[in-house]
C-alpha cells in the first residue's frame, strides 16, 4: 500500500518552519528547514510487514546550490548525502525516491541535510511498503 505522510503533520517533526508561501505543496505547507548542517525532516511511518520500502520524497528547490542530505531510518544512514537537484523555482515540486529497509510497524525516516543551506523544501513522503494491493487496483 501506499501512504502519504506530509511534513506538517504531526507525528512529523520539521527542524525549521512549516510554511505556505510557495504554492503547489500539497496538505497545508512544507517544511522550510533551517539552513544549518544536520537540520532535520521527520516522519513516522508504518508498514505492514518487515521488508523492502520505497519513499517517495516531493521537494522543491529553488537555489542553485547543492543540498545534499543523508536518509537516515530507524537511526541508520541508508544513504549519505544523497542529492536533491535545483528543481527551478520554489514553486516547482519535484520527487525523489529512495529504497528503505522498513520494520513491521512504526519506523522513523529522516531527511537531515550534509551541508550549511539545509534542506531543499519538503512537502511530504510517500511510502510503498510491500503489503498487497487491494482488489481491483491497477
Ligand atoms: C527562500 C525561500 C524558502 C527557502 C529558502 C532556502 O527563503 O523562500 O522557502 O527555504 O529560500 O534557501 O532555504
Ligand atoms: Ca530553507
Amino acid at each position: 500500500a501506499t501512504v502519504r505522510y506530509e511534513a506538517e503533520s504531526a507525528p512529523a517533526v520539521c527542524d525549521g518552519l512549516i510554511e505556505s508561501n510557495h504554492t503547489g505543496y500539497s496538505g497545508s505547507g512544507f517544511c522550510n528547514s533551517s539552513n544549518a548542517t544536520g537540520a532535520t525532516a521527520q516522519f513516522t511511518v508504518t508498514a505492514a510487514s518487515a521488508g523492502t520500502a520505497t519513499v517517495a520524497i516531493r521537494y522543491a528547490h529553488g537555489a542553485t546550490d547543492s543540498r545534499p542530505a543523508n536518509i537516515v531510518v530507524n537511526g541508520s544512514t541508508v544513504e549519505s548525502a544523497s542529492a536533491f537537484g535545483a528543481t527551478g523555482a520554489w514553486t516547482t515540486w519535484s520527487t525523489k525516491t529512495v529504497t528503505v529497509p522498513l520494520n513491521a510497524g512504526s519506523n522513523t525516516v529522516q531527511l537531515v541535510a550534509s551541508t550549511g543551506t539545509g534542506l531543499p523544501n519538503i512537502d511530504y513522503v510517500e511510502v510503498t511498503d510491500g503489503a498487497a494491493q487491494q482488489t481491483g487496483a491497477i
